[in-house]
């Protein structure tokens, strides 16, 4: 967001009704390094009431008469319908574009021009587009607020958010956990924007991917910075024993340039029951979903298994973020 054209965040031009004070009040969310542990437990206690408001009467009207604008250049389910579903259940209204190719991006529109035509018509913008460095991009360019709703191999800070929310409500803590993300860890957003945010926290981490889809050595620096320690392997029985949660994550099959490659990788490994049964019988597995594979579905049922729990935190969580950004929480 632009703040010299909006001026500053106590401007008289304040829509009627909207906290000054509130935390996050117009700003963007663009990566996960905008927040420290106080304000993952203020998000996380919004979403807890979002979650009472949602099974008490299933929507109302904090965000009535704000519009979102949905602006997805990637493919979605989840991000999509719960941005979709958090501002309908709050009472707000929603301009969907993903299907860009009916939109005027079809006719070579640029991003930054496509941001500043949806802030006319829209309070909040949220983003999803192949390129690395998108949302901030677009947010140097709009006076509304833009989430990020992944940006290529980048960042996805409200999946980290979800993710983070998840592991608290499944294990009762962060503090002390072994944490081990698997999978494409080279691709994956996901687990990029999940290991940064957990280097807040006192974690032990473990990589485990094949040897052609690493964990970034820039965010391993990162994560050294912090003293956050970390193991990398590629057999997942080294660490399964000891992990408290387990991250899946998919191969992200459209990331790569030669189909052969995606291939040769994209079984290294499927949880099955059999693996489960070797896991903490207290574990929490994740998957920020869609899978592909990496997760027998004969999985579903083991009360281990989080992640459609973890889906339907991104609701709640989302629904706490449009509120907070648009000054309503
Ligand atoms: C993830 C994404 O888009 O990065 N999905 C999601 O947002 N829930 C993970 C993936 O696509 O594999």
């Amino acid at each position: 967001m632009n703040h010299r054209r909006t001026g500053p965040i106590t401007s008289p031009h304040l829509p009627l009704g909207d906290r000054r004070d509130a935390p996050f009040y117009g700003r963007d969310i663009l990566e996960v390094a905008q927040f420290r542990r106080s304000d993952l437990q203020y998000v996380f206690g919004v979403a807890r009431e979002m979650r009472e408001m949602v099974a008490r009467v299933g929507s109302f009207d904090l965000l009535k008469g704000k519009i979102l604008a949905n602006l997805f250049y990637e493919p979605s389910t989840r991000t999509a319908s719960s941005f979709f579903a958090a501002m309908e259940r709050l009472g707000g209204s929603v301009i969907p574009i993903s299907e860009v190719r009916y939109s005027s991006v079809s006719k070579g529109e640029s991003l930054p021009d496509t941001v500043r035509t949806l802030e006319c018509y829209a309070d909040v913008i949220v983003l999803r587009h192949p390129e690395v460095g998108a949302a901030k991009m677009a947010a140097r360019y709009a006076r509304k607020p833009i989430i990020n709703a992944g940006d290529g191999i980048g960042e996805h800070p409200t999946q980290a958010l979800l993710d983070l929310f998840t592991i608290f409500e499944e294990t009762g803590q962060v503090d002390g956990l072994t944490i081990t993300m698997l999978g494409d860890l080279k691709y994956g957003r996901t687990v990029h924007s999940l290991a940064r945010l957990l280097s807040l926290f006192d974690v032990r981490l473990n990589f485990v991917s094949p040897d052609v889809l690493p964990f970034p050595t820039s965010i391993l620096n990162e994560l050294d910075q912090r003293d956050v320690p970390w193991e990398a392997h590629s057999d997942l029985e080294a660490v399964l024993p000891q992990t408290d949660v387990l991250y899946v994550t998919r191969v992200q099959k459209e990331r790569f340039e030669d189909p052969t490659q995606y291939a040769a990788v994209k079984d290294a490994y499927v949880i099955t029951p059999d693996t489960l049964s070797r896991a903490r019988p207290r574990m929490a597995l994740m998957h920020p979903l869609p899978r592909v594979g990496e997760i027998s579905m004969k999985v579903d049922s083991d009360p281990r298994a989080a992640y459609f729990r973890q889906m339907e935190n991104g609701l709640y969580v989302r629904m706490a973020l449009l509120a907070m950004v648009l000054g309503k929480a």
